[in-house]
């Protein structure tokens, strides 16, 4: 969705959740539109463009092991994913998350995701880059648990966070013969338009905000993670 406030600019922000009611939408403060945005009181109003763009491959891994890695915000567009496969275990009976975040306080849906443990089909591990007092779990990138697993390789992998974690993340799969059409990735770029018309979003011969965000892997490999695009 592209969320806007008048004089101050507009944003793309993925929905993190959704009811008859209600889209939610968790918001990083990073820099004048995010601000404004998170210091909205309630009941005061926004502009809201959307939805655009390509969603996380649900129909695809269904049947399959979905291994969810996410870095930070990133969990956040993939919340509605793991809620959806959560609710239809027969459909997905293993669901695994990583997550990553910088330290204990920065963890998202904390109360959600104690939740999420209760699931027979759910498991999930969570590290911080740096712990606090009273922190018993792991300390250290998502990445490093990764390699620690026998990863499946007919699973259908889930990426969103910072590029560089993706990346190590992807190398991690390569090694345990993950072939690459089996991951996704939720690429971020500058917005504007959001609609294919602008330009400001193209990542080689894609638009991110039509063709992406979500990407099948294989389709960026000669692209991901070199300078200049
Ligand atoms: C498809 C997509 C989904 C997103 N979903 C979320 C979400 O659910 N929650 C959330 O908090 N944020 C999300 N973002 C990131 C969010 O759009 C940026 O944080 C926001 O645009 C920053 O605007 P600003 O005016 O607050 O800060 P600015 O002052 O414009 O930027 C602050 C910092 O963020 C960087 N930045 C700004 N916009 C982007 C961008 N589009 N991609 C990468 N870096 C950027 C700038 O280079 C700068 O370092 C998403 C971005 C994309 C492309
Ligand atoms: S934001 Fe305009 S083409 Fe993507």
């Amino acid at each position: 969705m592209m969320l806007s406030l008048p004089a101050i600019g507009e944003v793309p922000i993925s929905i993190s959740g959704a009811d008859d009611d209600a889209l939610e939408h968790t918001i990083r403060d990073v820099g004048a539109a995010t601000h404004a945005l998170v210091e909205l009181a309630a009941g005061q109003e926004l502009g809201l463009r959307g939805p655009y763009g390509t969603a996380w491959p649900l129909d695809e891994a269904r049947g399959r092991p979905v291994v969810v890695v996410a870095g930070g915000i990133g969990l956040a567009p993939l919340r509605g994913a793991i809620r959806a496969m959560l609710d239809r275990p027969k459909d997905y009976p293993s669901v695994r998350l990583f997550y990553g975040a910088r330290t204990p306080d920065d963890i998202l849906f904390v109360r959600e995701m104690l939740g999420w443990v209760d699931r027979p089909s759910f498991r999930m591990d969570v590290t911080v880059d740096r712990a606090g007092p009273g922190w018993r779990g792991h300390v250290g990138v998502a990445t490093r648990l990764l390699r620690r697993e026998a990863l499946p390789e007919d699973g259908t992998y889930l990426l969103c966070g910072p590029e560089v974690m993706m990346r190590f993340t992807i190398e991690a799969l390569a090694a345990a013969g993950v072939p690459a059409d089996r991951i996704h990735v939720s690429m971020e770029r500058h917005m504007k338009c959001a609609a294919g018309f602008c330009g400001r979003c193209q990542y080689g011969p894609w638009f991110i905000c039509k063709d992406g965000p979500v990407f099948r892997y294989d389709r960026l490999s000669l692209l991901f993670g070199r300078e200049g695009f």
